[in-house]
């Protein structure tokens, strides 16, 4: 796993990547020397059990957060909150008072871009993800799913080469669910990004990813790196093929020292997860 593609080909590189919170006086190690290597526009899923480390990973790699070892995009080092990457958070953190076209048009603002440009981008992103009528609407008057795509708009605006999405489906109901999957595939097939997703659904992770991370408790480390060998384009009818059966027998097998109730197997199932994720930093 550390041995990386060539640089032109690697669009996150990981080495020997440590991170501990402090809480209480002491320090919690909640990456334990992550190593990994993610291709340029690839979908790559990781999984591990509640707690593991996925979202404070997620994080690091933003540049939210700074841990101890290497975090490369497209081979330059990651020093800080980086428009190179765009994050979707657990839930998403929309501005309330905002309108949806306001707030996908709201980190082009940050960056001092003019409000024509921003506007005409926001725009833009807003039809990408199917939002195109709603533009003048707050998050409030939107349901889970749209709010969850506007985020996402909101994360593409400074045209990030890297999508990190943080369980972006866990709140969505099972058909809202399979057809969101469906819709990002279309979406990153249109984009070119680099995607990592974190989810607690295996057949989910089969479904978009060309390779599942499965990462160990707490601190995480890469336990297994499955590949799916599921060709592109998918349809959800390929979830019954033979080889996701394998696959996500080889990831459960992965899986196993793990606590089981973290992962909810069936596509669709929410995956029970704490409310750390928005503690205060
Ligand atoms: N802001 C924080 N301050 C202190 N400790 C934290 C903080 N955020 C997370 N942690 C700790 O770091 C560990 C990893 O948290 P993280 O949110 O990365 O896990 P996760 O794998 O995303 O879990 P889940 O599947 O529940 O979303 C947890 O055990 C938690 O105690
Ligand atoms: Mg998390």
């Amino acid at each position: 796993m550390s041995d990386a593609p060539p640089p032109a080909e690697t669009a996150i590189r990981l080495a020997g990547l440590r991170f501990a919170f402090p809480v209480d006086g002491r320090r919690v190690e909640v990456l334990g020397g992550v190593d990994l290597a993610v291709e340029r526009r690839s979908v790559v899923a990781l999984v591990g059990p509640n707690g593991c480390g996925k979202s404070t990973l997620l994080r690091v790699v933003a540049g939210l957060l700074r841990a101890a070892g290497t975090v490369e995009v497209e081979g330059r080092r990651v020093a800080g909150p980086d428009p190179r990457v765009g994050l979707v958070f657990q839930e998403p953190r929309l501005l309330p008072w905002r309108t949806a076209l306001a707030n996908v048009a709201f980190p082009l603002e940050v960056a001092g871009r003019g409000r024509t440009e921003r506007e005409d981008r926001a725009r833009e992103l807003l039809g990408l993800v199917g939002l195109r009528e709603w533009a003048g609407a707050r998050p409030a008057e939107l349901s889970g799913g749209m709010r969850q795509r506007l985020a996402i708009a909101r994360a593409l605006a400074l045209e990030p080469s890297v999508l990190l999405l943080d369980e972006p489906f866990s709140a969505l109901d099972a058909l809202t669910r399979e057809r969101f999957n469906v819709e990002i595939l279309r979406l990153w097939e249109r984009i070119g990004s680099t995607i990592v997703l974190v989810t607690h659904s295996i057949p989910e992770a089969i479904f978009l990813a060309d390779r599942v991370i499965v990462l160990s408790p707490r601190p995480a480390t890469v336990a297994a790196d499955v590949l799916v060998d599921l060709p592109r384009p998918r349809r959800l009818a390929d979830l019954d093929a033979a080889v996701v059966t394998r696959t996500a027998a080889a990831i459960r097998a992965h899986l196993a020292g793990a606590t089981d109730d973290a992962y909810a197997v069936a596509a669709g199932e929410v995956g029970r997860h704490e409310a750390l994720e928005e503690a205060p930093r």
